[in-house]
């Protein structure tokens, strides 16, 4: 397959149509179809159902949105106006609890409409911080491969889970950043991608796009993971995070098995994960993790393979104590782990003043 030249970017924002375009995610790798959303409720039915994931990407999204909802509104009167964005802003907020980066983008671009005084001028500021947002998700998931290339031998197995790239932030990717940036630097790189039930977020996006960009990749089943620990075939697991409290990485249902399995192989396990993605001041008790439908368990391709009387539990997301985490791959470097997690405190003050 033919490298691809332009950037592949899952939501992009079009304030003249006005709308959000989004690879339908739910579609591939059978079709790469955009879908346009020209309503935050569009939107926000296109996050739940998926065809938008992935934590930066989510946040992404939800700055984007909350720019659509001040473009959309029919008020001008500044409280009305503050009324349909804020409703807009919380809509979006409900549709996935887990991924912290959602309430960030979101949250980043409602307070910047807050603080103006009429509709026009705080329309042109959502738009603008919104553009920032992605612009910062875009930059940030580059400089995460630049320093994932410090713990990278140049020859190496990764194994990967669920779907930590492109399609999940707003380009490049965070785990599948370290991997694009170590095969733009001339390593020879393998990666394992686990297929991610129920949804096959691995064998659907992961494999698609790391293929699409004639990078050397094997699907395998979630389960046969720890096997291939056992016979030398990996040498290291890098996944993406949806939020990193102070004591736990959460990710998709089946990261936790990974980092058990590591741990048991002396492998090391990474994390690849922006700032954005970061809840330190949490712990992982005080986390809702997504509760997802029945039929994504009961059925498969289309065909029952649950019995109607027996229950599901599906739980999108688990939780890996930081303990079985080697470091986190951030955009400001590597954190070691435990001892670094308070660098975080630290480079958020920093930010903060830099902001002021
Ligand atoms: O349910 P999803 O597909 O949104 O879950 C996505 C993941 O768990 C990813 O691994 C995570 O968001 C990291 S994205 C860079």
């Amino acid at each position: 397959m033919q490298p691809s030249d332009a950037p592949l970017r899952p939501v992009t924002f079009h304030p003249d149509i006005p709308a959000i375009g989004f690879i339908a995610q739910t579609k591939l790798p059978s079709a790469c179809t955009i879908e346009y959303a020209s309503d935050v409720n569009r939107l926000a039915q296109a996050i739940r159902t998926l065809d938008i994931r992935g934590a930066p990407a989510l946040g992404v999204a939800g700055a984007y949105g909350v720019a659509l909802a001040a473009l959309t509104s029919t008020s001008t009167e500044m409280n009305a106006f503050i009324a349909d964005v804020t409703h807009a802003a919380e809509l979006l907020i409900s549709t996935r609890p887990t991924a912290v980066n959602l309430s960030y983008g979101i949250n980043r671009v409602l307070t910047r409409v807050n603080h103006e005084r009429n509709s026009s001028a705080a329309t042109a500021v959502a738009i603008s911080e919104a553009e920032a947002v992605a612009d910062e998700d875009t930059s940030t998931c580059h400089a995460i491969g630049e320093h994932g290339l410090k713990i990278l031998p140049r020859k190496c197995r990764i194994l990967t889970h669920c779907n930590a790239g492109a399609l999940a932030c707003r380009e490049w990717g965070t785990a599948l950043g370290v991997i694009r940036s170590a095969v733009q630097a001339g390593y020879e790189v393998q990666v394992y991608a686990c297929e991610t039930r129920p949804l096959l977020q691995g064998a659907r996006l992961t494999a698609w796009e790391l293929s699409r960009d004639g990078i050397d990749v094997t699907v395998i089943t979630d389960s046969m993971a720890a096997s291939l620990m056992r016979k030398g075939m990996i040498d290291l697991v890098i996944v993406g995070a949806d939020r990193i409290t102070c004591d736990a990485v959460f990710n998709k249902i089946g990261t936790y098995m990974h980092a058990v399995c590591a741990k048991a192989h002396n492998l090391p396990f990474y994390v690849a994960a922006p700032l954005s993605t970061f809840d330190e001041e949490a712990e992982e008790a005080d986390i809702i993790v997504e509760q997802r439908a029945r039929e994504e368990v009961a059925c498969f391709g289309g065909t029952k393979t649950i019995p109607d009387t027996v229950k599901v539990y599906n739980p999108a997301f688990d939780a890996t104590p930081l303990s079985l985490v080697t470091g986190i791959i951030t955009e400001y470097g590597i954190l070691r782990l435990p001892e670094e997690l308070t660098r975080i405190g630290q480079i958020r003050k920093e930010q903060q003043e830099q902001n002021q």
